[in-house]
């Protein structure tokens, strides 16, 4: 049962809250900055060789930061994941054709921890129907894949019929009256990589049909139509964690070191964007961040000042005559520092929030009366993304 292992991070989550609930760019935090004087200090004091090499090693980083915040070594613990057994499946040749290198290796791997159940597969929001390829191809067992593009569709039933494989492509619309017809009792559903609410749908939909099995690698936790996250699982929904958009993107937050030029960029685009908040926060004595909408790149080629006059221009700001740019951009450079340092602060929390929705989706299913396995179906490097939940009806 996966009720303890949600608990235990909800409790620590809650706990922790005031360290990653905050949207660093926004600097709308602070609760805690006068109580952790040597926190901030700490992080404050990191160079750029440091902060890369946390950003490597959150092992060392979670160690590190215990000393001020203690749960992090329970919730490092508390969201490690085994690899689930893996079978090694490999289709027959050719089924691999226009399929990306990365993309192939993943549903190979996805495949390969896949309980063969010998039901009919259901692909939920399936593309070109990849994975549904390599489905049939392996099980011998016929497919329908539900996709919205109709391009999608098409492109996948054509290759489905060269290969000469079972699938029936079906364009429809997830969240549809129509498409729950396609969800029954006597099915193996699968989506891999079907964002926020539409795999929310299918496990939904899966449960209140007492499908057979089901199993989903979910992503995009952000991409909602509710304003804020609404938990699954009975455990879920006494939870004091209220997450909005914002908070349900942490997981997919995983700062990588780019290369310098990319890294230069960025540091003249978030600075020239925060300088820009602070000069507009003292002239209109505002206290919130103001977002200006994204702009061509050249733009920043312009200067500070060039970007100043065209974001004012874009927000109906007047600015004055006369503005010391240079300072501002000086603050800007100043909050791009303490961003960055106070992302890396938040790393450590990424992995524990995805668990908790994991463990969300987990709890909804055992509540809905299958038994769940949830576990890792590759290494990292191949997709970040790299969980699976696979849940199957109690006899
Ligand atoms: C991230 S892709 C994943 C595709 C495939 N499962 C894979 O892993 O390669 C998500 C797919 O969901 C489809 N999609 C988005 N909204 C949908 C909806 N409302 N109904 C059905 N499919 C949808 C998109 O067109 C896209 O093909």
């Amino acid at each position: 049962m996966y009720s303890e292992q949600f608990s235990h991070l909800d409790r620590l989550l809650a706990e922790t809250r005031e360290f990653w609930q905050f949207m660093p760019f926004s600097a709308d935090y602070a609760n805690w900055e006068a109580q952790y004087p040597e926190l901030c200090q700490w992080l404050m004091g990191l160079d750029e060789h440091a902060l890369a090499g946390y950003l490597a090693d959150t092992e060392a980083l979670a160690d590190k930061l215990s000393q001020w915040i203690p749960q992090v070594v329970d919730l490092q613990a508390a969201s490690q994941l085994t690899m689930l057994e893996k079978v090694d499946r490999l289709p027959p040749r050719g089924i691999d054709t226009g399929i990306p290198g990365r993309k192939w290796q993943q549903l190979l791997a996805f495949n390969g921890v896949m309980p063969q159940l010998g039901l009919p597969w259901l692909e939920w929001c399936s593309g070109k129907g990849y994975l549904g390829r390599v489905l049939s191809a392996t099980h011998q067992t016929p497919v329908t894949s539900l996709e919205w593009q109709q391009a999608l569709c098409d492109d996948g039933a054509v290759a489905a019929k060269r290969l000469g494989l079972p699938m029936t492509f079906v364009q429809g619309d997830a969240f549809a009256e129509e498409s729950s017809a396609y969800i029954v009792s006597r099915q193996h559903a699968v989506a891999l990589h079907a964002c926020g609410d539409l795999h929310v749908s299918l496990l939904k939909q899966v449960a209140a049909k007492q499908g057979q099995a089901v199993s989903i690698s979910p992503c995009c936790y952000h991409l909602i139509r509710d304003k804020e996250y609404q938990p699954m699982s009975a455990l879920g929904q006494q939870s004091v964690l209220r997450l909005s958009k914002l908070d349900l993107k942490l997981p997919l937050q995983e700062t990588v070191t780019a290369g310098n030029r990319v890294r230069n960029l960025r540091f003249v685009e978030v600075s020239y964007r925060l300088g820009f908040d602070s000069l507009q926060r003292d002239l209109l004595g505002e206290e919130r961040y103001l977002p200006v909408p994204n702009c061509q790149k050249a733009l920043f080629n312009d200067g500070f000042e060039g970007f100043c006059r065209w974001a004012a221009e874009k927000k109906g700001i007047t600015l004055p005559q006369s503005l010391d740019y240079r300072y501002w951009q000086q603050c800007g450079e100043q909050r791009y520092h303490w961003v960055e340092r106070l992302e890396l602060l938040r790393q450590v929390f990424r992995r524990p929030l995805e668990m908790w929705l994991v463990y969300d989706r987990a709890c909804f299913l055992e509540d809905a009366g299958y038994a769940v396995t949830v576990g890792t179906f590759c290494d990292k490097p191949m997709t970040p993304r790299n969980i699976m939940i696979h849940a199957e009806r109690k006899q």
